[in-house]
């Protein structure tokens, strides 16, 4: 099979990781590397390459070699450069978030499917070997209903010109919950709090809790401001509860036989009746083996494959409108000292 003909564009600090990983994938050809800064994408490439580097957009456009592009440049550029993408007829790979709004995420999904193109978000932490076996372990039922989810991910982070911390890194924490959840279970509401207590102008930690269309809830923690790295998320279940560490390569996913069983009165005799009914059950714990796998990687292999078989990738336009909704609506509860916003309509069906 002929390669598929790749542009990146935007050369910052994300762009190089997807040139690094087209390079490695065997159905990508990479032809381009695009960014305003044209000395920067120059030495991204470094002196040998035989990739072309360009400041121009349209040219990588006018290029008929070129059939998809992925695009690494600020949230606030992405609707004017994945339309045009459309327009010119290339499939499209865009980091997240998919857009700055709801309307703007719909209107690229919509050209998208008008114009039988694929439109895929980066949502990298869904190609994980951890959160795909999370995924696979919710949805096949193994540890029972979910009844909580809760992700921490803190660090000393750069405080970004553009995008406040809940913008910047809950998409990963709501893109992970969307990709997990099963298709019968979405946010219901959501209510968040966020803080900048450096007045940078920007929120530097965000709380954000969301109630889940089967009684479960989700609370995030986001924090640029943390000198300690963690990324640690909780999903509890009726029957199993899985500990996802990110930092721990040794043990990423550990899945604990622990947990609260709540006996209904009506399954006890009428001696037991007295007693408590809620127990506590103190079973094993196991680490599933992952095979270790970039997951951007495994991001380029969906890309092409999704092109190659004309279906639409693992995270495609839909799961990144599904987050901008969540996104706003965190935004607008934020700014609402917490208000409790119904997400029922704008979430989507999946
Ligand atoms: N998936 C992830 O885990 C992850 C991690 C980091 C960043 N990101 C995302 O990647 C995107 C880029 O973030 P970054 O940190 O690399 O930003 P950055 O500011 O470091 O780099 C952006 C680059 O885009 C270039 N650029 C801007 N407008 C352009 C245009 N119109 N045409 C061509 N080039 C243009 C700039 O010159 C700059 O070199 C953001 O959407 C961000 O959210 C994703």
């Amino acid at each position: 099979m002929t390669p598929i003909g790749l542009a990146v564009v935007g050369a910052g600090y994300w762009g190089p990781n997807l040139v690094r990983s087209a390079l490695a994938t065997p159905e990508l050809s990479l032809q381009w590397l695009c960014d305003l800064d044209l000395a920067r994408a120059r030495r991204v490439l470094g002196p040998h390459s035989t990739i072309a580097g360009t400041s121009s957009f349209e040219e990588v456009l006018a290029d008929p070699a070129v059939a998809a592009v992925a695009i690494a440049t600020p949230a606030a550029t992405h609707f004017d450069l994945v339309h045009r993408a459309l327009e010119a007829g290339k499939h499209v790979l865009v980091e997240k978030p998919l857009t700055p709004s709801v309307p703007e995420g719909r209107e690229l999904a919509e050209l998208a499917q008008r114009q039988n193109l694929v439109l895929m978000c980066d949502h990298t932490y869904c190609y994980t070997p951890a959160v795909q076996r999370i995924r696979q372990l919710i949805r096949d039922g193994e540890i029972g209903e979910l009844q909580f989810m809760d992700s921490v991910r803190i660090n000393l982070g750069l405080i970004q010109p553009d995008v406040d911390v809940l913008w910047d890194l809950a998409p990963h924490d709501l893109s992970i919950l969307d990709f997990v959840l099963p298709d019968d279970v979405a946010p219901v509401a959501v209510a968040a709090h966020k803080g900048d207590p450096l007045r940078t102008g920007q929120a530097c930690l965000a709380y954000l809790s969301l109630w889940l269309s089967n009684g479960a809830m989700a609370h995030v923690h986001v924090n640029w401001l943390s000198p300690m790295k963690i990324r640690t998320a909780i999903f509890g279940g009726s029957r199993r509860t899985i500990v996802w560490d990110d930092l721990n390569p040794v043990a990423r996913i550990m899945v604990h036989d622990r947990g609260i069983d709540l006996v209904k009165a009506e399954e006890l005799g009428a001696d037991e009746r007295q007693q408590a009914l809620i127990s506590y059950r103190l079973g094993d714990m196991y680490a599933p083996a992952l095979p270790e796998r970039e997951a951007l990687r495994n991001v380029m292999a969906e890309f092409a494959g999704a092109i190659s078989e004309g279906r639409p990738p693992l995270t495609d336009a839909m799961a990144g409108v599904r987050v901008l909704a969540l996104l706003e609506a965190a935004s607008r509860s934020a700014d609402s000292d917490g208000a409790k916003i119904d997400v029922t309509g704008i979430w989507g069906a999946k």
